[in-house]
């Protein structure tokens, strides 16, 4: 079986970058790696996705959308992410179930066992190997979204006190899984966070 990474954080973290920096890395050193993420990476995922994000549902109950997020990630693992895994690929996965931990479990308030329970059934137990949580200050996170081009989700328009919540709950959440789960500090400079993450995950992958 390949690796199991994901990585997770508030919006702004930086994650998508980060990402990004260490695919390329590794298909340069010639490693079998594939990126993908949630919700989304698959055509019935992104379906989904947009459901989820459509700033016109603003009416979406919390369940709804906790049950939304779980089967995305259902299908994205069936079609994506177990075939990877099982022909010995490293899957480096951009948000995974802490997303709907923090987000509806604990932002939401639906309670983070409840949430944990009903993706434990999404994904029949399976769960990263390794999980990058960039932690950052919300305020700093949705900054960095107002000065980028990205366009402004369903979940964007919620408060700053929502997304303070979010950061709380993946704090919890940290907490909840410290063997799998590690904290990096995205306040520090990018290619000092970059340097915690290479460090954390090639440590996870075995020696060839
Ligand atoms: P993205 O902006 O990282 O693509 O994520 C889309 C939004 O969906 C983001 O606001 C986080 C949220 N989200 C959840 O609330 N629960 C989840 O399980 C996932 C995967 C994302």
């Amino acid at each position: 079986m390949g690796l199991f990474v994901t990585f997770e954080g508030v919006e702004g973290s930086g994650k998508t970058t980060l990402i990004n920096r260490l695919y390329d890395e590794m298909l340069r050193l010639g490693y079998s790696v594939i990126k993908t993420r949630e919700p989304g990476g698959n055509k019935i995922s992104e379906q989904i996705r947009n459901i989820i994000l459509d700033v016109d549902n603003c009416e979406m109950d919390y369940r709804t959308e906790a049950l939304l997020y779980a089967a995305s990630r259902r299908q994205h693992l069936v079609e994506v992410i177990r075939p990877a895994l099982e022909a010995g690929a490293t899957v480096i996965c951009d948000r995974f179930l802490d997303s709907s931990l923090a987000y509806q479990g604990h932002a939401r308030g639906l309670g983070i066992e409840k949430v944990y329970d009903i993706n434990l059934y999404a994904t029949e137990g399976i769960l990263p190997d390794v999980t990058v949580y960039i932690d950052v200050a919300p305020e700093e996170g949705l900054s960095r979204i107002t000065n980028s081009h990205r366009k402004v989700d369903r979940l964007d328009l919620e408060t700053a006190a929502f997304h303070t919540k979010v950061r709380e709950g993946y704090l919890l959440v940290a907490g909840m899984f410290p063997d799998r789960i590690r904290v990096v500090d995205g306040s520090q400079p990018l290619d000092r966070i970059y340097a915690d993450i290479k460090e954390i995950v090639f440590a996870k992958i075995p020696r060839r």
